[in-house]
């Protein structure tokens, strides 16, 4: 699978005034445009998974070319990982945004859970989207790439 290069995104979720919640995943697919629907794939035993599980919703943030160090800290164990980043919750539904990592923000609806194996695949409604003019960052054979520049 590491020879399948993907985007990168941190999926956040948080309970009304919790704690905010994310990890980094190149799990994200896109499903249906009608009605807009994704994935993603998070192992059972994430807490961001339980906490989306709970409040029944979850954010997709697509990461831009300059965050892999933030790709980074979100797959780090035992550290504060909103402690090191700009968030804020989004205006439709109070979900964490990573203000200065993601070219795009999806607010999805939980519509559908499927457990296979050690991982879970969460369907998300998307109920609103954010976007800037960012390239994305890209992940593949282990390694961070952005996006080639477009020819002028
Ligand atoms: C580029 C990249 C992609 C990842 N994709 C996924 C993924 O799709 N699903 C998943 O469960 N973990 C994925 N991970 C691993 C998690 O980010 C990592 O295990 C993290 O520590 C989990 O956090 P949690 O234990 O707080 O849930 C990925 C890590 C990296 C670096």
């Amino acid at each position: 699978m590491s020879n399948f290069p993907t985007g990168v995104t941190v999926i956040t979720s948080a309970l009304e005034d919790g704690e905010p919640q994310g990890l980094t995943c190149s799990s994200m697919t896109s499903v249906t445009l009608s009605p807009p629907t994704l994935l993603v794939c998070l192992d059972t035993n994430s807490v961001t998974m339980a906490v989306a599980a709970r409040r029944g919703a979850f954010a997709v943030n697509l990461l831009h070319a300059r965050a892999a160090g933030t790709a980074r800290l979100f797959a780090t164990r035992n550290v504060d990982r909103f402690a090191q980043v700009r968030w804020q919750r989004t205006q439709h539904s109070g979900l964490p945004w990573l203000v200065d990592d993601a070219l795009a923000v999806a607010e999805c609806e939980l519509v559908d859970v499927q457990v296979v194996g050690t991982h879970a695949v969460l369907f998300g409604q998307v109920e609103a989207i954010t976007l800037f003019d960012e390239a994305p960052l890209l992940y593949g054979r282990r390694t961070f790439a952005s996006w080639p520049r477009e020819e002028e």
